[in-house]
């Protein structure tokens, strides 16, 4: 049987990590590309990476390289090419430098991989996924965007946190684009079937939401640049939905024409994702302060295309 193939652009802290989870989960054999300036780097990363398998017991093919080529016939690809933020920048400040870098990306892979189901995470991400969109031709359905699974991994992160309970227990949605607009929803967060607003008084819950919803800037703060490890798990977990055809329910960066009345974005949402990339929208009812907070966060994303549409026409 032939074994999946996964195709990861972008060597650098996202994308590298990407590697490791995916290889230490064995989804598949493993390309990692990056530019040409970067091919030994790239390849001395892949070398290393195939290096912790007979200690941490895994088979997985690892290529890197700056031949797209290699990433012929590739079932899932992630772009994480492009620039990262640093301190004092917003994600929408890369927009001009990584809409031309997602799209010189996306046209060489569409050449060699037309059926694969892209993961989008370089920033500002709504608005990338968008480009890789328009520049593929690709049906919606197999051009989606990684954020959700990061910003609900964070938000259950506080959760235990403040509960001192183990993270597993703890299952949660969220909505809207990957900005501080972002829209998590306690009404729709349990711990084991207990809702948490049972659980964590009003006050305290909003101090989680608004935690959860600057995460990335707090990371970036701590660090000087943006987060790698959590991004990477949480595109490798959408990159195993598709790969095994899991049909998990993930909150992803998906493509909703009447879903939510969006009208035709990419937009986070909770999905369903299987061997045919989002399988359906999941649409969930709202209350009316629900649905403000999604429609603020939708009228940004839409902002962010109207701009990425710009570079893209330009
Ligand atoms: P990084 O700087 O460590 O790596 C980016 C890599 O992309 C570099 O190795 C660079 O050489 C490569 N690259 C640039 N242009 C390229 C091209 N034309 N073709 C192939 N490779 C190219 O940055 P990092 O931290 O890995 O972040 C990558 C992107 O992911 C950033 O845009 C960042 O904002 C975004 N990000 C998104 C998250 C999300 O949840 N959606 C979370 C974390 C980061
Ligand atoms: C994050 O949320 C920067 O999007 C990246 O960490």
């Amino acid at each position: 049987m032939k074994r999946a193939k996964l195709t990861i652009v972008g060597a650098g802290n996202v994308g590298a990590s990407c590697a490791l989870w995916a290889a230490a989960k064995e989804i598949g054999d493993i390309v990692l590309i990056d530019i040409p300036d970067f091919a030994d780097k790239t390849a001395g990363k892949a070398l290393d990476l195939a290096q912790c398998a007979p200690i941490e017991r895994f088979d997985a093919r690892i290529v890197g390289t700056a031949d797209y080529a290699a990433a012929s016939e590739s079932d899932v690809v992630i772009i994480t090419a492009g620039l990262p933020r640093k301190p004092g920048m917003s994600r929408d400040d890369l927009i001009q430098t990584n809409v031309k870098i997602v799209r010189s990306v996306t046209e060489q892979l569409i050449a060699v991989a037309p059926n694969a189901v892209l993961i989008v995470v370089s920033n500002p991400l709504d608005a990338m996924v968008y480009t890789a969109w328009k520049i593929s031709g690709f049906p919606t359905h197999r051009v989606v965007g990684q954020a959700g699974c990061l910003d609900i991994a964070r938000y259950r992160t506080f959760i235990a946190l403040e509960l001192k309970c183990s993270v597993e227990d703890i299952t949660a949605l969220l909505l809207g684009g990957h900005g501080d607009d972002m829209v998590p929803l306690p009404r729709y967060t349990s711990v084991a079937g207990i809702p948490v607003t049972q659980l964590i008084p009003k006050d305290r819950l909003n101090a989680i939401i608004d935690r959860a919803k600057m995460g990335g800037g707090e990371l970036v703060k701590l660090m000087g640049t943006s987060a790698y490890y959590a991004p990477a798990a949480g595109s490798v977990q959408m990159a195993e939905a598709i790969i095994k055809d899991k049909r998990r329910i993930l909150p992803c960066a998906a493509y909703c024409q009447k879903e939510y009345g969006v009208g035709g974005y990419f937009v986070g949402v909770p999905t369903m994702l299987g061997g045919n990339g989002v399988e359906k929208v999941i649409e969930v009812e709202l209350d009316a302060a629900e649905k403000d907070l999604f429609a603020s966060s939708v009228a940004h994303v839409k902002e962010l295309v109207q701009v990425a549409d710009g570079f893209l026409k330009g």
